[in-house]
């Protein structure tokens, strides 16, 4: 289901223009084991700094292991719990802060976002639904998952088939099919300067 934008200042592939992070999704849909693997190539193709490929992805697929979705789950904040409870599958995105040569990385989250968004993409492209979050207990999915000191857990990412927005409640809902909004592109790309430097 594609949303309405406030403000498009240009046409793009609708891929693009397509994604976005719906809250209601379909618990009886499992996703399917290719559509899965194909994710994960989009992301494996990311750039990144020195080809590094800093980012690593702990998978919780319901069908296949309900007892570490369930503890995927159980670290999101409450509020993302009552939502992302419906996605068949969730994932915690983690970015390396070190090389693999052991020398500090300091694009290593820069790298995993894009990452993340290519798998999102490509997601999107099989007519899966992502939604990533922010809101989750850091400390708890390093134990849950024995996340080494060296990678810093970053996002979770919830992924699934999309339902209807019935299933959410009022709140929920109303994000849910509001209007997408973005600053004008003129606030975030700047020619030559530093907008308002002069
Ligand atoms: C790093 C990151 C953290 C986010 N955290 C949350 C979150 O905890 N809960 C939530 O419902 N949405 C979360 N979001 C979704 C954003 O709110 C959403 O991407 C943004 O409003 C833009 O909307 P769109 O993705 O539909 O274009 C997060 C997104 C990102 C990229």
């Amino acid at each position: 289901m594609s949303k309405k934008r406030n403000n498009p200042q240009a046409t793009i592939e609708p891929f693009i223009a397509d994604r976005w992070s719906p809250r209601a999704f379909a618990a009886d849909r499992p996703v399917e084991g290719d559509k899965l693997i194909a994710c994960f190539e989009a992301a494996r193709w990311a750039p990144s700094c020195f080809g590094d490929e800093p980012w690593r992805f702990i998978v919780c697929d319901r069908v296949r292991d309900p007892a570490t979705w369930q503890q995927l789950l159980d670290c999101l904040t409450p509020r993302n719990r009552e939502w992302a409870c419906n996605a068949p599958v969730l994932m915690m995105v983690c970015a390396a802060t070190l090389f693999r040569n052991g020398k500090p990385n300091r694009w290593g989250q820069y790298d995993t976002g894009q990452a993340a968004v290519s798998l999102c993409l490509q997601a999107g492209v099989l007519g899966l639904a992502t939604h990533q979050m922010g809101g989750f207990d850091g400390d708890a999915v390093r134990k849950a998952f024995s996340i080494p000191d060296e990678f810093t857990p970053m996002a979770a990412l919830a992924l699934g088939y999309q339902a209807d927005p019935d299933i959410l409640d009022e709140g929920f809902r109303e994000t849910e099919t509001a209007e997408r909004r973005r600053q004008p592109m003129e606030e975030a790309f700047f020619f030559g300067r530093w907008a308002g430097s002069d």
